[in-house]
């Protein structure tokens, strides 16, 4: 997909869509979709190695690869680099950098190092931390990647553009910062490595911008009707992709009082997307279903949060954004898979309609749920989309993807996202998609002791345990709304969605979850009905 075509489809639909009454949001959102995308240098592949000016990237596993890699450069270019890199006591391990000026006719050259003996998304991350390093490098950038097979090197390139991703959407600086000249990628193996990027690459990176973009918009931005729209133009002319899109109406017909429920304290009314990819060559046997959770923004409702970074809460809506981007991948990629994003799309909000802590609310399976805390919305929200998606799918198995518990993060830290399941084999996949991108998981457990906790002494379910584990007990809840014999999972990810800058980010949306299920999809082994604990 053309960046520029993508950049100019999202601009026209947000000055055509956006809110009448609302000058300032309008100019706002068409701005945002500029200052994001755009930003992405043009990738090229060549095999020969063009003018020494702008900068020179070389990424480097051992000292040794330096001879190989750097061949084309001059005798004196590369000693002075051997040089830099000794004096720097340069250790080679994956993600460092060093940055050289007044070498030869280039502005600046970047070693970069890969480790020893790199997998691919170590390689990715290497290319990644490159892309954010020479994110304000006006010249041209050229990548020495000489003896690398073609599989690192569009590894390295697809890096290279997620790193580019900013999120300062709405600051002047960036606004006006004119589009980046292009990356040329010097490889031997060149026209293999661009069927690579161009077949896979091109759309993780822009499917993790679409996700980075939407989470990271605020919820003026984005709300249900907006997040839709967005999903749209993302999809707009991507062959096998059929969206559905489920109103307050289609959802009352369907009994979702628990999805209508949260969003009904909201002047944003609710809506459930539903985005099938069905690539050629897909399995014929039904769709892995990913739900996410959609909330645009989480004030707690009722139960309302304390003020102190309230703000962050317009992340709420990241597990949505990252089975959406998942799919977008897949789709822009046409791989042979039979894939459903949806998302649970409500904003969480306190106004004379909302829902009351007490109040009992029927859900689409006939499950009634106490309100302990309006606060404890995710779970109600995908209550509904997971029997939605049993009703209608016929799925081969269910994965749920939302920022649910803060509790999480006690558990487990910044590293790994919390993974629940009560299928092993489900479980291991899940886990190994993980460990291939880097997007870690971390299995806890769904205790039977769990269902004591969430009792209600009036209706079947409480939204809301004790004092014991909250992340498990939220898992626990949401698996009550599908069938015991469906393979599914829940991935919690409050912890990991958002995050301070880091080597290969900005501050906000780390996009987490397009990596590990766009890979789990792919490798998708149907599961043994035996395999259930
Ligand atoms: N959206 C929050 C969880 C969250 C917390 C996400 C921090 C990202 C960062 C969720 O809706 C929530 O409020 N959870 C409560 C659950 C409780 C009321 C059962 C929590 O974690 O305290
Ligand atoms: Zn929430
Ligand atoms: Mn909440």
């Amino acid at each position: 997909m053309n960046v520029n075509i993508f950049v100019a489809a999202a601009m026209t639909a947000a000055l055509v869509g956006a809110a009448p009454t609302a000058d300032a949001q309008t100019g706002a959102y068409a701005r945002a979709a500029v200052a994001t995308s755009a930003q992405q240098r043009p990738m090229r592949f060549s095999s020969d190695l063009g003018t020494a000016a702008g900068s020179l990237v070389i990424p480097l596993g051992t000292a040794s690869d330096l001879e190989m890699r750097a061949a084309a450069l001059s005798a004196e270019e590369r000693e002075a680099i051997t040089r830099a890199l000794t004096s720097a006591r340069f250790n080679y391990r994956a993600r460092q950098t060093l940055s050289l000026r007044g070498i030869g006719g280039w502005d600046r050259i970047l070693v970069v190092g890969l480790g020893e003996t790199p997998s691919a998304s170590v390689v990715q991350m290497a290319g990644a931390v490159t892309g954010r390093a020479l994110l304000e490098e006006p010249g041209a950038v050229q990548v020495l990647a000489h003896g690398l097979s073609s599989g690192d090197v569009a590894e390295f390139a697809t890096g290279m553009g997620i790193g580019e991703y900013r999120s300062d959407l709405y600051r002047d600086d960036a606004r006006d910062a004119e589009t980046l000249s292009s990356t040329t990628i010097i490889v031997e193996v060149h026209a293999e490595t661009q069927v690579l990027y161009a077949g896979r690459g091109r759309a993780l990176i822009d499917a993790m911008a679409w996700t980075r973009d939407v989470s990271n918009e605020p919820a003026n931005v984005i709300y249900p009707e907006t997040f839709v729209r967005r999903a749209r133009e993302a999809f707009a002319g991507v062959p096998g992709v059929t969206i559905q899109v489920l109103d307050v109406a289609a959802m009352r017909r369907e009994g979702m009082g628990a999805l209508l429920g949260v969003g009904q304290g909201s002047e944003r009314p609710p809506r459930l997307l539903v985005i099938r990819y069905r690539g050629r060559g897909a399995p014929a046997d039904g769709p892995i279903v990913l739900a996410g959770k959609g909330i645009t923004f989480d004030s707690g409702g009722i139960s309302i949060k304390g003020s102190a970074g309230m703000g962050d809460m317009k992340m709420d809506m990241s597990g949505a954004a990252s089975v959406t981007g998942a799919v977008l991948a897949l789709a822009r990629s046409r791989a042979a898979v039979d894939v459903v994003a949806i998302a649970a799309l409500a904003e969480n909000m306190p106004d004379g309609g909302a829902i009351r802590p007490g109040d009992v609310l029927t859900a689409m399976n006939g499950t009634t749920i106490e309100v302990i805390s309006t606060d404890a919305e995710g779970r109600l929200v995908l209550a509904d989309a997971l029997s939605w998606a049993e009703r209608h799918l016929d799925p081969v198995a269910v994965v749920d993807v939302a920022t649910l518990t803060g509790a999480v993060g006690g558990a487990l830290g910044g590293e790994y996202a919390g993974l629940f399941s009560r299928h092993d084999a489900l479980a291991a996949q899940l886990n190994a998609a993980g460990s291939a991108t880097g997007e870690l998981l971390w299995r806890l457990p769904i205790d039977d002791s769990y269902a004591a906790d969430m009792r209600s002494p009036i209706a079947d379910l409480r939204n809301q345990g004790g004092t014991g584990a909250g992340a498990g007990t939220g898992a626990y809840f949401i698996g009550e709304f599908i069938s015991r014999e469906i393979p599914w999972a829940h991935l919690d990810i409050a912890n990991v969605a958002w995050t301070a800058p880091n080597d290969w980010k900005p501050e906000g949306s780390a996009a987490f979850g397009v990596r590990l299920l766009e890979r789990f999809v792919r490798d998708f082994q149907p599961i043994e009905a035996e395999s259930e604990d």
